[in-house]
């Protein structure tokens, strides 16, 4: 049964992709690849079907990509519980199944020096995720996306833009607050310069 959170957040039981698989856009995967830099390997420990993988090879990282569905849309390796590996990397980058989340970044600080989560912005509530992650783990960096941005099932945006999307950034030894910032998307921020030129 969903929780109120979940119901609040337009989770629904029926419906929902296995595993809660749905593809993160590219220029979502650009945005933070614009502003942070990573050490290989990457691990994209959820990686469904190599969207955030592709992009990250593409920019000349070593990626090991690898999911718990076995299914042949699988980039990288199939039937991988990433909460049982014990795998040690530089960096970790995914977007997790939104209800195992907070376990997936608790196991991922133990697997990595830097990691980036895409989630949705309500990741930053609930009692559990600030008592056995934030209080104890400070993300260093938490980019927000300033305009909606849909999540893909079969090449398709879904949840039509109604949820807000964020990169949550953690580094190993980070003891500070997290810096705030906003992803603009490139199409916007062209206007916006447009605009400000005509002012
Ligand atoms: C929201 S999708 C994201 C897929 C891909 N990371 C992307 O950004 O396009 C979540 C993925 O997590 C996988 N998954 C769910 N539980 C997992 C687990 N325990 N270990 C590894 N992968 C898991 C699902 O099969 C699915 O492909």
């Amino acid at each position: 049964m969903a929780t109120r959170n979940q119901r609040a957040t337009g989770w629904k039981e029926t419906g929902r992709q296995k595993d809660d698989y749905y593809s993160t856009p590219r220029w979502a995967v650009e945005a933070l690849l614009d502003r942070e830099i990573f050490e290989s390997p990457v691990w994209e420990c959820a990686s469904g079907d190599g969207a955030i993988s592709k992009v990250l090879e593409e920019r000349g990282y070593t990626v090991i990509s690898s999911d718990l569905r076995q299914d042949e849309t699988v980039y990288g390796e199939k039937g991988v519980n990433f909460l049982f590996e014990t795998k040690k990397v530089k960096s970790i980058i995914t977007n997790p199944p939104f209800k195992s989340g907070l376990n997936f970044v608790l196991h991922a600080l133990e697997c990595a020096d830097k990691i980036a989560i895409f989630g949705r912005i309500q990741f930053l509530e609930s009692f559990e995720r600030y008592e056995k992650l934030f209080s104890k783990h400070s993300p260093a960096r938490v980019y927000v996306f300033s305009g909606r941005c849909s999540c893909l099932k079969n090449g398709e945006p879904v949840n039509a833009g109604i949820l807000c999307f964020a990169w949550f950034v953690w580094e190993k030894g980070f003891t500070g607050k997290p810096v705030l910032d906003w992803i603009v998307p490139k199409k916007k921020a062209l206007l916006l310069v447009e605009e400000a030129k005509t002012k």
